[in-house]
C-alpha cells in the first residue's frame, strides 16, 4: 500500500532515510535495492561507446570488480537479478580472453590485489551458481583459477623469504613492497579454489600464504595485520596501519581452512582470535557500529578506504558460513552496523546516497561509490542466514575450471620456506621482462607520455 502523505512529510524534512527493520527481508531487500541503485549511478560501462568493467574517476580499476562482487552476493542475497547482464558483461570484458584480469589498459596500476579483488567477483560467482558465461569465455571458475596460476607463479622467494609484491609490474611505485591485502586476497582464493575443487595443490597455497604472512611478522600479537613491508629491508620494518578489509580477508580465509579441514582445531582458535580482534573496529558508542579506525577519526579516509569496511562486513558474514560457531558473535555486530549504515543514506536526489561515518548515523554530504558500495555490503549482510552456504563442484556447482588456465603454474612449487631461484631461472625471467615491457610498451605507447 503506498502512503504518499509520508513521503510527502519526508520529503518537507529534508530527509527520507531508509528505513530498515531487519527483522523483516523484504524490507532489507527493498532497502538494499534503493542503496545499489544510487551506486550505480555512477557507473556508465554498459552504455555504447563505454567500457565496460570500468568505473569513472576517481575510481582505481580495482574498486569495479568489488564493486561486482558486491552485485553478484546482491543477486544472491535478494534474488533481484536486475544488474546481473551488466555485471557479466563488464566482468567478461575485464577479465579478458585468458580469465587472468589482466587488462593492457591497467598496467600503470594494477597489482596484485586489484587482480585479486576482481577475482572475488568470479569466485563469488562459481560459489553461488551466478548464470555462468556463454559458451567460449572461461568459466567463473576457470578465471579464478587463471587469476591464481598468475600469482602463484609470482610467488617471490627471493626476498623476505617469500611473499607476493604488491605491484605486478616492475616500472610501479610499490613493486619493493609486499603487502597484506596482496598475500591475504591469495590465501583466500587459494582456501577458497580447495574448496570448490577439492584440489590439495591450493591447500598447500593456503597454507603456504598463512605460514609467510605469520612468520615475517605481519600479523600482530593482537591477531591485527600491518599494511605491509619493503623488501629493500627483507621486510624486517612495518607499514603499522591497520586496515579493516586485511582483517576481513585473513578471517575469512582462516574460516574456509577451518571448515575444509573438517573443523581442525588449530583453524578454529585462528578463526576465533582473528574473529575476537576485529572488535577494535566497532565502536562502544554507538555499540557495535563499524569504523575505520585509521582514518575515520581523523577525516583522511581516501577514495579506496572508503570501501573497506564493506570488505570486513562482506567476508564477516561468510565466515558465519564457514564456521557457523562464529555466527552469534558475528550477527550483533552485523545488524548494528548495518542500522547505523542506513541512517546515513539521506542524500542525493533520491535520498538513498550513503555517508562515510556509519557511527555519524547521518550523510556526510559525499557522493562516493566506495561508501555506497561499503553500506550496501553491511546491509545485505544480514541476510546470511537465509542464503544456502557456497556450492563446491561435488555439491552443485556448475562453474566450468581450466586447473592449467592463465598462465602454466610454476614447474615446481616452491618448497614452503626456501626455494633457490638459479641463475638460470633469473636470467630467463630478465628477458621475459624485458619482453613483457617491449609487448606492453609497444601496444600502449601512450604510456610513454604520461
Ligand atoms: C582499453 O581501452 C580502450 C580504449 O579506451 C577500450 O576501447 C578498451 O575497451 C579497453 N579495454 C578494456 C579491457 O578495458
Ligand atoms: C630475509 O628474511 C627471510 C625470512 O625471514 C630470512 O629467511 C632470510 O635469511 C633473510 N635474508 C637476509 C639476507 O637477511
Ligand atoms: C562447513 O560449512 C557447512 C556449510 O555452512 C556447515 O554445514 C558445516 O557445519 C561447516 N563445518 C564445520 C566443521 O563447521
Ligand atoms: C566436477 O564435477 C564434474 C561432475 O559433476 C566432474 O566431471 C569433474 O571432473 C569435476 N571436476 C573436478 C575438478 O573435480
Ligand atoms: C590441481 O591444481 C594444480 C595447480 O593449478 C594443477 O596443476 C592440477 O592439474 C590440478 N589437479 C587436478 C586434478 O585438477
Amino acid at each position: 500500500m503506498r502512503r504518499p502523505w509520508l513521503t510527502i512529510l519526508a520529503l518537507l524534512a529534508g530527509v527520507q532515510a531508509i528505513d530498515l527493520n531487519l527483522d523483516d527481508p523484504e524490507n532489507v531487500k527493498k532497502a538494499c535495492r534503493a542503496v545499489a541503485k544510487d551506486m550505480l549511478t555512477h557507473y556508465t560501462g554498459m552504455n555504447p561507446g563505454d567500457v565496460p568493467g570500468n568505473l569513472p574517476d576517481p575510481y582505481y580499476w580495482w574498486e569495479a570488480g568489488a564493486m561486482f562482487t558486491a552485485l553478484v552476493d546482491y543477486w544472491f542475497y535478494t534474488g533481484d537479478d536486475t544488474w546481473n547482464d551488466i555485471t557479466t558483461q563488464g566482468l567478461l570484458w575485464q577479465a579478458g580472453d585468458l580469465g587472468t584480469y589482466m587488462p593492457t589498459n591497467q598496467t600503470r596500476t594494477e597489482g596484485n590485489d586489484d587482480q585479486a579483488f576482481w577475482a572475488f567477483a568470479a569466485m563469488s560467482a562459481a560459489e553461488r551458481n551466478f548464470p555462468n558465461p556463454p559458451e567460449g569465455s572461461p568459466g567463473w571458475l576457470a578465471q579464478v583459477q587463471a587469476v591464481f596460476n598468475t600469482q602463484a607463479a609470482r610467488w617471490d622467494a627471493g626476498t623476505c623469504g617469500g611473499g607476493l609484491r604488491w605491484q605486478i609490474f616492475t616500472w610501479n611505485n610499490g613493486y619493493t613492497y609486499k603487502n597484506t591485502i596482496s598475500n591475504g586476497c591469495f590465501f583466500d582464493l587459494a582456501a577458497r579454489l580447495a574448496m570448490y575443487t577439492g584440489n590439495s595443490t591450493y591447500t598447500e597455497w593456503a597454507q603456504r600464504a598463512w605460514d609467510w604472512t605469520i612468520d615475517i611478522g605481519l600479523m600482530t600479537e593482537e591477531f591485527l595485520f600491518y599494511d605491509g613491508a619493503d623488501e629493500r629491508n627483507n621486510c624486517t620494518q612495518f607499514n603499522q596501519i591497520e586496515w579493516t578489509y586485511n582483517s576481513g580477508v585473513y578471517l575469512h580465509g582462516a574460516a574456509t581452512m577451518y571448515n575444509l579441514t573438517k573443523g581442525d582445531p588449530v583453524w578454529k582458535e585462528r578463526t576465533q582470535n582473528l574473529l575476537k580482534a576485529t572488535d577494535v573496529f566497532f565502536k562502544d558508542e554507538p555499540k557495535d557500529v563499524m569504523y575505520e579506525r585509521a582514518c575515520e577519526p581523523i577525516n583522511t579516509c581516501e577514495v579506496d578506504q572508503r570501501s573497506f569496511k564493506g570488505y570486513l562486513a562482506r567476508w564477516m558474514a561468510k565466515t558465519t558460513q564457514m564456521a557457523p560457531f562464529t555466527y552469534d558473535r558475528v550477527m550483533p555486530k552485523l545488524r548494528a552496523s548495518a542500522k547505523a549504515a542506513a541512517k546515513t543514506c539521506t542524500g542525493g536526489k533520491s535520498h538513498t546516497t550513503c555517508g562515510l561515518k556509519w557511527s555519524d548515523q547521518k550523510w556526510d554530504g559525499l557522493r562516493d561509490v566506495g561508501s555506497q558500495m561499503a553500506a550496501l555490503e553491511v546491509m545485505q549482510s544480514t541476510l546470511i542466514a537465509r542464503v544456502d552456504p557456497p556450492v563446491t563442484n561435488d555439491t552443485g556447482g556448475t562453474s566450468k575450471g581450466n586447473p592449467e588456465g592463465g598462465a602454466k603454474p610454476p614447474k615446481q612449487t616452491p618448497g614452503r620456506f626456501t626455494t633457490h631461484v638459479t641463475t638460470a631461472d633469473r636470467a630467463g625471467a630478465g628477458i621475459l621482462t624485458i619482453l613483457m615491457a617491449l609487448f606492453v610498451t609497444g601496444t600502449t605507447g601512450w604510456l610513454l607520455y604520461d
